[in-house]
Order: structure tokens, then sequence, then C-alpha cells
């Protein structure tokens, strides 16, 4: 029992005895490797190192370039992306790359699309002695014979940071890399302008951006960057300062840690890096521009045939990236020569959906100008509101408002109708909901769809729209789409015959004292009192005076609709 005893406490004197040493082990390795990477990085300003570098043994310049190397590849791969195969200059890129850091990893990313891959690049160099295969091809097309690991391209990146490079670029030494991997791996400390190093396996949530020197100085590079997703909008301002860029504009390439990347939905999609930049507004990343630069290799895209090319397929990315954000309302403010000062609403002259290296003049001296584009809401595409159920159109689950561009053209159909009303003289009054809404805040509401308009059943007559209306559909002149409804007696003025969204026409018959629906039904048919409507009350609506019930209040709560009293817009008398 007592040998025992004593055997027991031998084990755990050994076992303490071990842990110490792996512990003292770790202490010490992780203070080696935390010199190390002061040394590598050049850190030689601080007093510390110095004298402990005094006692250690003198590295050689040819050691310290070797090293200096060693921790440029250990810690970045060179990923280039957003290159159009029809025009392109990869090889000496990467062939300057390598000259200067060899065996330096590298990726290509090629684009799945044939039109993006073809023709194919490839890259072969006579490797010198030492040197390695570290230029790898990979496509992002779907291959079905690839496992899902196979297909992430991150999965090919075993660095902490990528630098994501655009074509055509000549490294002239590795001075800039250290530099901005220096910047990268330390951050602001506690005291001001103090920098501490991060971490080895600390994310960095942040991105580097790395300018070129042939950008031109006429225009700006930087956009700050809004989203309104409930509203579908994005927004883009001007930027005159260069320390915080939501989107740059110009050639430049990104330092980004590997992790931040691969926690994004989609790292690489396109268009690039526009893409990229709006996932890391949605992801709160922070994005510093450095203050110098890398040089431009050959001029790609100086010919009028591939600028077009290149233009018309970005135009194509724009579009694509829009509908999968459903952004429909984009607005654009720049500075600009000759342009309008006024922001406008409506896209008969719609913009290019592309932004590009001349979004604005850097000279914020000039005008400001607005541009505002909806998209989405054509005569001749389907109504973006689509099937309503349960007076909830499908938007309403995805926590998004009314889609801008229907908004505008209900506008200009209920602006039409009541045009028609007034000139063929039509006794009317707006109601339900867009009368609620004009009480409160003069506007139609954010989640509108649709808007109701009643009016007295004997003057249906005097209008030929919708005269002819009642026996078969008819487009008038301006392209308006008059229907009659199929569930009930009532009329609709749609924008177009695809285009459904409109205005509501609900007839109302007046006999004695009360008011009553004339050949529909629902919520909307009830009878009410006709001195609601003797005399005529007015409410501004949509910066117009529009005919309503008096007594408006008590009228819209026989039809349990309650306004918000405490907003209620003040009435037109
Ligand atoms: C590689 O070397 C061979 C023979 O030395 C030469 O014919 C070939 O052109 C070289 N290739 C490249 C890409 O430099
Ligand atoms: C959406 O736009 C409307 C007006 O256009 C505005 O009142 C509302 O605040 C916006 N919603 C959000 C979530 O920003
Ligand atoms: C940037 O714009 C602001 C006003 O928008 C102006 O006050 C400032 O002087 C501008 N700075 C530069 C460097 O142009
Ligand atoms: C980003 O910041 C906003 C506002 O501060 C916050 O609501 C949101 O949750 C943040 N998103 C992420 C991914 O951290
Ligand atoms: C900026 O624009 C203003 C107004 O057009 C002009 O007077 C000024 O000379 C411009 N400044 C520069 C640096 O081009």
């Amino acid at each position: 029992m007592k040998i025992f005893r004593l055997r027991s406490v031998k084990l755990v004197l050994i076992g303490f005895i071990i842990v110490n040493l792996v512990f003292f082990y770790y202490t010490w390795n992780s203070f080696l490797w935390r010199r190390i990477s002061r040394a590598l990085t050049g850190e030689a300003t601080d007093t510390k190192p110095k004298s402990e570098a005094a006692h250690g043994p003198k590295i050689s310049p040819k050691d310290k370039a070797r090293n200096a190397n060693k921790h440029i590849r250990k810690s970045i791969t060179i990923v280039f992306y957003g290159h159009y195969n029809f025009e392109q200059d990869l090889r000496p890129s990467i062939e300057s790359i390598l000259d200067v850091v060899p065996n330096m990893p590298i990726l290509v990313l090629q684009e799945g699309a044939a039109e993006y891959a073809y023709p194919p690049v490839s890259f072969e160099r006579n490797l010198t002695s030492g040197e390695e295969q570290t230029v790898h091809f990979m496509s992002l097309a779907f291959d079905v014979r690839r496992t899902r690991e196979q297909l992430n391209p991150l999965a090919a990146v075993h660095t902490k940071y990528a630098l994501l490079m655009p074509d055509s670029v000549r490294l002239s030494s590795k001075n800039l890399l250290q530099k901005i991997l220096r910047e990268m791996n330390t951050k602001s400390g506690k005291a001001p302008a103090q920098r501490v190093t991060v971490a080895p396996d600390e994310q960095v949530r942040r991105l580097l951006l790395i300018p070129f020197a042939g950008n031109s100085k006429t225009y700006s590079s930087c956009a700050k960057l809004n989203l309104d997703l409930p509203n579908w909008t994005m927004e883009l301002e001007a930027r005159n300062d260069t320390t915080h860029c939501d989107l740059f504009l110009q050639k430049h390439a990104i330092l980004i840690d590997v992790a931040t990347l691969g926690a994004m939905p989609e790292p690489f999609g396109l268009p690039f890096p526009e893409m990229l930049y709006v996932q890391a507004k949605i992801a709160n990343l922070t994005t510093s521009v450095f203050p110098q630069s890398f040089l431009e290799g050959r001029k790609l895209f100086a010919s009028f045939h591939t600028k077009q090319r290149r233009l018309e397929l970005r135009r194509r990315q724009f579009r694509e990236m829009y509908k999968k954000l459903q952004i429909k309302r984009l607005v654009r403010r720049t500075h600009r020569l000759g342009g309008k000062a006024a922001a406008r609403e409506g896209n008969w002259q719609p913009h290019s959906p592309v932004l590009d290296a001349q979004f604005s003049y850097s000279n914020f001296s000039l005008p400001a100008v607005t541009d505002i584009d909806l998209f989405g809401c054509e005569r001749t595409t389907k109504s973006c509101i689509g099937t309503v159920y349960n007076s909830r159109p499908f938007y309403y689950y995805l926590g998004k408002h009314t889609p801008p561009c229907c908004l505008d053209k209900l506008k200009t159909t209920f602006n039409h109708v009541l045009e028609e009303f007034e000139n063929v003289g039509i006794r009317y009054w707006l109601d339900n909901y867009a009368l609620k809404s004009a009480i409160e805040t003069n506007q139609l509401s954010p989640d509108a769809y649709d808007i109701d308009i009643s009016f007295n059943v004997q003057d249906l007559e005097r209008s030929n729209a919708m005269k002819k209306s009642q026996s078969k559909p008819h487009v008038d002149n301006e392209g308006f789409y008059w229907i009659k409804a199929t569930d009930g007696h009532y009329f609709r003025v749609q924008f177009s015959k695809v285009n459904q969204v409109g205005v509501n026409l609900l007839p109302y018959e007046i006999s004695g004292n009360e008011v009553r629906a004339s050949g529909f039904f629902g919520w909307k048919a009830t009878t009410f009192a006709s001195d609601y409507l003797h005399p005529m009350s007015t409410v501004l609506f949509l910066g117009k005076s529009i005919m309503c019930p008096n007594n408006v209040l008590e009228y819209l709560e026989g039809k349990n609709i309650k306004v918000k009293s405490d907003n209620v817009a003040p009435e037109e008398e």
C-alpha cells in the first residue's frame, strides 16, 4: 500500500515536470517567433531588438533577403483574378513577380464561362535551380467531376493573406510587398499612434487597397457605399479623401485575410471587385488605401474593339449583380462638368449600370450631380409586385418595401388616370389605404402596391377609355391598359398589359342618403352616408390637391382603417 502511494507521488511529480517543460518550450518558442517575425518585417527601428541583435550572430545581407522572401512567401499568395483572356498580360506579370520573389505562390483564377476562359492562357517557366512550380491556374467553372473541396479556390491558398491582383503589373522590388505585409500585420494599439502586432491566428477584418501608379488624377478613386436593402437601393457617393473607401474605382490590388475572404458568401462573385466590396460593406470590414503604388505592365484595352468587348461583359455582370442583390434603384452622387445639380428621379434616360474609373471628377469644386436610375419595372416587364396573397406581396415576406420602380410606375399611372378624370369631369375621391397615407404623409406609402380611386358610377360614360374597357380591354394612346376586373364590376388601369402595376377604379352609386358599391364586393364595398361627399374635401397627395370625402378620419374609421393621428399632415381647405 505504502509503495503504491510513493509511486503515485513520483508519477505526479514527473507529470508536473513534463507540463513545466512543455510550457517553457512554448513560451520560448513564441518569443523566438516574435523576434524572427520582427527581424523579417524589418522593424529594426525598435530599440529592444537592436540590443538583442547585437548579442546574436550577424545575418549577412544575402541571408536577410532570403529570409525576407521566405516571410513574404509564407504570408501572401498572389491571386490574379478579373482578367479577360482575349486581352491579357498575365505571363509578363507573373514573370516579373517571380523574378523578384522566386517561388512566390501565385494562383490564377479563371472565370468559368467560355467567353472569359477563351482563348486559354497557360504559363510555363524554365525553372532555375532551387525554383519550384508555384504558379497554379484554376477554373472557377462548375465541373461535376470535381469534389466540393476541389471546386473551392480558397482551398488552394495556404497563406494567411491573399493579394488580389489585377492583370498587368510589374514588380520592381519586394519592398512594397514587405511594407503592405507589415501594415496588415499591425493594428493600432491602445495608445494613440501605437501599432501592435496581430497574433498569427487572429483574423484581420480589413482590406488594404494598393493603387497603381498610372491611375488618373483627374478622376476620383474613392466612393462611399450605402446599401438600403429594404428599399432595394444602392447609393454611391464620390469622396475626396482616400482614408475610408467603401469602393475603390481605379486600378488597384487588395490585400485581405483569407479567412475574411472565406467568410464571404461569394468571394469571387462578378463583377470583380465591386461584388467583393458590397460583401465587405455588409460584413463591416474596414478599408484603407496604402500610400504607395504598384507599377503597371502593358496597357490593356487600348483598342476600341477590346474596350467595347470588355464593357459589354462588365455591363452584363453589373446587371446580374443588381439582380442578385435585389437592387432596383441606383443613386450616384458625383462631381461633374455640365451636370444638372438637381436630383432627377426616373429612368427615361438610363445611365450605364457599370461603375467605372470615370465615376466622378476629383475636382470637388465642380457641381455635385445626383443620378438616380430605377430598374426592373418597364412597360414590357412583368409587374414586380407579382401575386398578392392575404394583401401581402411576396417581398413583404423578404422584409422589403415595394420596389421603387414599381412605386414610380404606380404614381405615373395614378397621375394619368387623374388627368383623364379631371379632363372629362368624373366625380371621384381618393379611397382606402392611399387616402390613409395621403392624410398621414401626403405621399404614397412605401408598401403601396395599388391605389384605389372611387367614383360616381353615373359619370362612367364620360370616360371613353373606361367605357370601351367595359366590353374588352382597351389600350389608350399612351400605352396604359384599361380593363374590367374579373371579380366584380370595377375597373383597373394598369401601367401596361404585361406590367400589372395599377390603379383600381371603384364605382359607387348615390341613392338618397346612402352611397353604395355598384357591383363589387368585399371589404372595400362598404355603404356609407352621402354626407361624407357633400361637400367634397381635398387632400394633398403626391404634390397635387386630390378630392376626398369630408370628415375623412371618421370616414376611414367606418372602413376599419385607422389613421395614425399623431402625424396627420395638414389638410388642404
Ligand atoms: C526554356 O528553355 C528552352 C531551351 O533552353 C527554350 O527553348 C524555351 O524557349 C524556354 N522556354 C521559356 C518559356 O523560356
Ligand atoms: C425607404 O424609403 C422610404 C422613402 O423612400 C423612407 O421613408 C424609409 O425610411 C426607407 N426605409 C429604410 C429602411 O431606409
Ligand atoms: C473635400 O471636399 C470637402 C467638401 O466636400 C472640402 O471642404 C475639402 O476641401 C475637399 N478636400 C480636398 C482635398 O479637395
Ligand atoms: C455591421 O454593423 C451594423 C451596424 O453597426 C450591425 O447592425 C450589423 O450586425 C453588423 N454586421 C456584422 C456582420 O457584423
Ligand atoms: C476645379 O473646378 C473649378 C470650377 O470649374 C475650376 O475653377 C478649378 O480651376 C478646378 N480646379 C482644378 C485644380 O482643376
